[in-house]
């Protein structure tokens, strides 16, 4: 479904000295990946790894420095916007805080029909109100604004934007970090849900892996704009092959649960506990 081949980016920072040349970023430093059909693909890494700049180019919104990036076998790094159209029918992306991706001004009707509208088609109440019951949110959400809901909610409501045009790739970046911790799994099954009963492709990042390993089947590990280290989910966190892997799982408190064989749903639940965490979403 997506082939990436020695995909490369480079950012070039402002110049810092007239006698020097600008620095170069080098944030993708030859990324080669092969995402199936109907695959749950996670991508995790710390922060600055590159993760974004990634999603970015699978789905057409930044062309590589160099390298070819195919999805469905057509090759698009090189297309122009114009002709990207299959791919805004194909793919759709949900981001991290729902909050700054959603038009406080437009009432949730306007922002689910949005991909519809910019692709031209029709976007009938009862299509939106299907698409807001497909998420869990009742059809009279649709006159309502942004900020009338919690933020679990929220990002409910960007699934159910990203759902109207019939994608066949869901791409998320981080879409649980902003969430409160006990939201955060029915966020999570929620995806995966409409994941399975679509039978969409997921590529989904996050810099925590026992997110990952709820969500996905196969997982790459990104450090400083390299893959080093892909597999089978379960296999890269039970028994990692490279040290980096296993410094990420040993520096994350929730891992000691993830290997425990706990998944994101526990977590939450014993997260629900704890006193600090007494900011419940409403939903
Ligand atoms: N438009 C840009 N111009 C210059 N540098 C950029 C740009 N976008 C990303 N970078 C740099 O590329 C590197 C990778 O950034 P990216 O946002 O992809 O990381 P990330 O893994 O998504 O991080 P995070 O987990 O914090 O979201 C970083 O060093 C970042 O500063
Ligand atoms: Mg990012």
């Amino acid at each position: 479904m997506i082939q990436l081949n020695d995909v490369r980016r480079d950012f070039r920072r402002p110049r810092t000295s007239l006698l020097k040349p600008a620095p170069v970023v080098h944030a993708l430093r030859g990324i080669t990946l092969d995402i199936a059909t109907g695959e749950r693909f996670g991508i995790v890494g710390e922060s600055g790894c590159g993760k974004s700049t990634l999603l970015r180019i699978i789905a057409g919104l930044d062309r590589p420095t160099s390298g070819s990036v195919q999805v469905e076998g057509r090759e698009i790094s090189r297309l122009r916007e114009s002709r990207l159209g299959f791919l805004r029918d194909q793919m759709q992306l949900v981001l991290q805080d729902p909050m700054s991706s959603l038009d406080p001004r437009m009432r949730v009707r306007d922002i689910v029909a949005e991909p519809l509208v910019a692709q031209g088609k029709p976007h009938p109440p009862e299509r939106i109100a299907e698409l807001l019951e497909s998420v869990g949110l009742s059809a009279d959400a649709a006159g309502r604004y942004p900020h009338q809901f919690s933020g679990g909610q929220r990002q409910r409501i960007s699934i159910a934007r990203a759902l109207a045009p019939d994608p066949r790739i869901l791409v998320a970046d981080e879409p649980v970090s902003a969430l409160d911790v006990s939201v955060r799994a029915q966020v999570l099954n929620l995806i995966l849900e409409i994941v399975e009963r679509l039978d969409l492709t997921l590529v989904f990042v996050s810099h925590d892996l026992s997110v990952v390993r709820h969500v996905c089947e196969r997982v790459a590990v990104m450090r400083a704009g390299e893959v080093v280290e892909v597999g089978a989910t379960d296999q890269v966190y039970e028994e990692p092959a490279h040290a980096y892997t296993r410094s990420l799982v040993a520096a994350i408190p929730h891992l000691a649960d993830a290997l425990a064989g706990r998944t994101a749903a526990d977590l939450a639940a014993g997260a629900k506990m704890t006193t600090d965490r007494q900011e419940l979403d409403r939903e």
